[in-house]
């Protein structure tokens, strides 16, 4: 969620700021600031909306600006205050002397703010993170050690935070701390980043430390300092980052997501290669590290997931209770965090997560683990703080996601769950060969079904158009589908902001059938097999409400064109398979819908990309 950038070193400290800042854009926000030391004091500048605002903001202080070689930037995803200039970071002390950047949610603010405000402190914003500048201040005052200041500041704090702080009096030094949100430091020559996420440094570093909870950083230009939130010293572990900067190039595409799209099928080969050489041979998942004889004996695995990741999961479900057996129960993290769940040493609980920093996962996944379940992860991001709790870990190694609207992660978590289910199922030999083989064989050729599909998107545009004045759609489907509607109305929803609904279609006699007329468009997911039939049907009974019928098929069925307005044809593939196939034409008909009606695709508005916030 949100951003933050720090710099200290010897080179002019703006741009490295300003263009770090764009590069975690992706994470969605609202306003953005930047406070460099300059020679006489820290100047802050700020601004709402899009970065171009705060770059206008910059330029008439350009000349002497370049002097300045220690900074810090954010870019904020509001939490307590609206977007404003004055709820923008970074924000300061009474006297001006401290700035603070703050990624989170400090949940006791409103306490601490009374006690400050009793003490003297003139409160500007109606944010949580000017508390914390007037704490780490007052504390300041009396210890004068920023490093220290901060420990004993956080001390006091509940709830997430990634915090990067300077003051005056120590120039070129940066405190940076964080508990329950990413903050990473790259190590450069004479010079420190530190940041939100690996992209707003990458050009610059491939050296990087991970920040534990609890852990203070103080960096200057030569030194960096770790330590616990007692003052003990510990010694930092600098990692390699395995990363490409041009990952984030549109390469020619108008935005991200569409380029996402084009990625899938390549995605999809990536991932299995090493994993599946042929539709004959097991399996190899050298990634699960629980014994053959733990999974056999598995009898229980629960799957927690947000968002478009939770759909995933749903089809996760189906295939691996279809497949191996094992009842499996999948919630939304925010939900499971908060009831009396029964998870103990027998149950198998997967993490499922594109970014792997979801704070209600996270969270989920730290109470289950403390339980004693074993964590398998799915993950696109190895490096996140899920990962670093997994006793398991799948990357699903879709390489970055920049579009908030997530396309090839969730085609990506597919493929895995497909891998998953059906070593799990070769390693408790709960399938007949044959079929194996067969979904092996169609697992191997996916991609280039994809491609088919790919090749026809101008239908699908087609499509997109003539919907594209409608205010609600309606996605129906049935069993291992009906996650797909469920991802298909997400989809549009969130970058379209026309209002999507997906559900069960034999669940729309029973309520939303009521809402269908001719303005209603109704998108039936009709993949040939087992609910194939009874989809027709449900569909014939949205048709008498004169609902306007468009299909998303693989049958050829002639009966098809009297009761859809509108055919979306798919290659043929097996059923089990088909969520895979299905969600493409549905993340093409949300794109073009949104780019037809000029939506910010790739950063729709109010979305944050990895929400670091419970
Ligand atoms: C997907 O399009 C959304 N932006 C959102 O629902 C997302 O899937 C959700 O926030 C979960 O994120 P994660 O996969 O990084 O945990
Ligand atoms: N809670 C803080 C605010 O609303 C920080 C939000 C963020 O993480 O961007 O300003």
């Amino acid at each position: 969620m949100c951003g933050i950038v720090g710099y200290t070193g010897k080179r002019p400290v703006v741009d490295i700021l300003l263009d770090g800042l764009e590069q975690l854009e992706y994470r969605g926000y609202d306003s953005s600031g930047v406070a460099l030391k300059c020679s006489e004091s820290i100047k802050v500048y700020k601004a709402e909306g899009k970065l171009k605002n705060l770059r206008e903001e910059l330029a008439p202080h350009a000349y002497e600006l370049t002097k300045s070689t220690s900074g810090i930037g954010h870019i904020r995803w509001a939490t307590h205050g609206s977007p404003t200039v004055v709820n923008a970071h970074p924000h300061t002390c009474n006297c001006g002397n401290l700035v603070i950047v703050h990624n989170g949610i400090i949940e006791n603010y409103k306490e601490l703010r009374a006690e400050l405000e009793a003490k003297g402190c003139k409160f500007k914003s109606q944010t949580d993170t000017e508390t914390v500048a007037h704490l780490v201040a007052s504390i300041y005052g009396e210890v004068r050690n920023l490093t220290k200041a901060v420990q004993l500041a956080t001390k006091k704090l509940e709830g997430a935070y990634a915090l990067c702080i300077m003051h005056n009096d120590e120039p070129g030094v940066i405190v940076a701390t964080k508990r329950n949100a990413p903050l990473i430091i790259g190590v450069g020559e004479n010079e420190f980043y530190i940041a939100s996420d690996v992209p707003a440094f990458i050009k610059h570093t491939k050296k990087a430390i991970y920040l534990n909870d609890n852990q203070v950083a103080t960096v200057t230009p030569d030194a960096l300092k770790l330590e616990d939130e007692n003052g003990m010293i510990i010694s930092p572990k600098v990692e390699q980052l395995p990363w490409e900067p041009v990952a984030l190039s549109k390469m020619g595409y108008k935005h991200f997501m569409l380029k996402e799209i084009h990625e899938q099928p390549d995605v999809i080969r990536n991932i299995l290669v090493g994993k599946l050489h042929t539709s004959d041979t097991p399996i190899v998942l050298d990634e699960v590290k629980l014994t053959k004889q733990t999974l056999k004996d598995l009898n229980r695995i629960q799957i927690i997931a947000c968002g478009t990741s939770l759909h995933a999961a749903m089809v996760g479900k189906y295939i691996i209770e279809g497949f191996c057996g094992i009842p499996v129960d999948v919630e939304a993290s925010s939900e499971y965090i908060y009831r009396k769940t029964v998870t103990d040493a027998h149950t198998l609980v997967i993490g499922v997560s594109q970014s792997g920093e979801t704070a209600d996962t996270l969270t989920a996944i730290k109470q289950s683990k403390s339980r004693g379940s074993h964590i398998l992860i799915i993950t696109n991001r190895p490096d996140s703080a899920m990962a670093r709790e997994a006793d398991s870990l799948v990357p699903v190694s879709a390489g970055i996601e920049v579009s908030v609207a997530a396309t090839k992660s969730y085609v990506a978590q597919l493929t895995s769950f497909y891998l998953l289910a059906l070593y799990m199922a070769e390693v408790k030999g709960t399938m007949e060969q044959a079929e194996l083989t067969a979904l092996k064989a169609e697992m191997l050729i996916l991609p280039q079904k994809i491609e088919q599909i790919l090749a026809h998107k101008d239908e699908i545009q087609r499509c997109a158009r003539k919907y594209s004045n409608t205010r609600d759609f309606i996605y129906i489907a049935r069993g291992i589908n009906y996650p797909t509607a469920l991802e298909g109305a997400l989809k549009l929803k969130e970058i379209s902001y026309i209002n999507a609904t997906g559900y069960p279609a034999g669940e729309l006699k029973h309520g939303p059938i009521a809402m269908l007329d001719e303005t209603m468009p109704v998108l039936s997911i009709l993949m040939k097999g087992s609910v194939y039939e009874k989809l027709l049907s449900n569909s014939e009974e949205a048709k008498a409400r004169n609902a306007r019928m468009v299909a998303l098929t693989n049958s050829t069925d002639p009966k098809l064109d009297d009761l859809f307005d509108f055919i979306i044809r798919v290659p043929e593939v097996n059923e089990l398979l088909s969520p895979i196939i299905a969600v493409i034409p549905l993340q093409l008909i949300a794109y073009y819908i949104a780019e037809f009606l000029g939506k910010d695709v790739d950063q729709p508005r109010n979305l944050a990309k990895s929400v670091t916030v419970e």
